[in-house]
């Protein structure tokens, strides 16, 4: 299994509560590389009063890294995003920031408040979208209001969103509901990326070759390979801004 893309996690050491060390980090870059990943999009968190790790310091360690993960020889390209979280300075941020769109990309890594209501996500998405920025909504399956309302996932998507899920959920480790939820979304094609979110080698651990094989499963190779492959292409590919 070839060429797979991991578009949302938090590998990169000592920038977040991802990775805590550049040892931590090599370990998990080393996991995905056995899974058969072959891109990963490094996507620290930015939310303001948690963490503010400057754009500045994120690409330069983000350089750091890079270039150290080719001297020990891995055979992954990295690329940088952020994990943008939504508050009523997003735009704000966004524009000020251009660092923090995916690689480089209009596609912005977007996560909510658990407990924002439908009206909240649809007005960002639709800021977002209005400005030009394609919006890929981080781990969906943690959304309340998504959670029962099919129709809301549809009507994001129609206004231009693009989904994720994390393979924790898929694989059942966050429990049935999501578990239940996330199989639910597949079967109807509602899913457009799933991704490992991984913050260490325990918490969300990168397990992309074992999610893979279980979507295969449930709703077929076609599709998997559209999720694991070929949308996170439209991300490595796109002409930057
Ligand atoms: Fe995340």
């Amino acid at each position: 299994m070839r060429g797979l893309t991991d578009i949302h996690n938090h590998i990169l050491p000592m920038v977040d509560d991802g990775a805590k060390t550049v040892v931590e980090a090599l370990k998990m870059i080393k996991m995905q590389e056995n899974d058969g990943v072959k891109n990963i999009i490094l996507t620290p968190h930015y939310r303001k009063g948690m963490f503010e790790t400057s754009a500045e310091e994120i690409e330069w360690k983000f350089h750091k890294f890079q270039e150290y993960v080719e001297k020990k020889g891995f055979d992954v390209n990295l690329y940088l995003g952020r994990e943008c979280y939504a508050d009523t300075a997003l735009m704000e941020t966004l524009l000020k920031n251009p660092s923090f769109q995916m690689n480089g990309t209009r596609f912005v890594l977007v996560e909510f408040s658990y407990h924002y209501d439908f009206q909240k996500i649809r007005n960002s998405v639709y800021e977002l979208v209005s400005e030009g920025y394609n919006p890929i909504l981080a781990h969906i399956e943690r959304y309340a209001c998504l959670n029962k309302h099919k129709e809301y996932i549809e009507e994001l998507i129609q206004m231009g969103a693009y989904m994720q899920i994390n393979t924790s959920a898929v694989l059942g480790k966050m429990g049935f509901s999501q578990k239940h939820f996330c199989k639910k979304v597949l079967q109807e094609h509602l899913i457009h990326f799933i991704a490992s979110d991984a913050h260490s080698l325990q918490k969300r651990r990168p397990n992309m070759k074992e999610c893979k094989k279980y979507v295969e499963k449930k709703v077929g190779v076609e599709y998997a390979n559209e999720i694991f492959v070929r949308n996170p292409q439209l991300i490595l590919e796109e002409n930057r801004r």
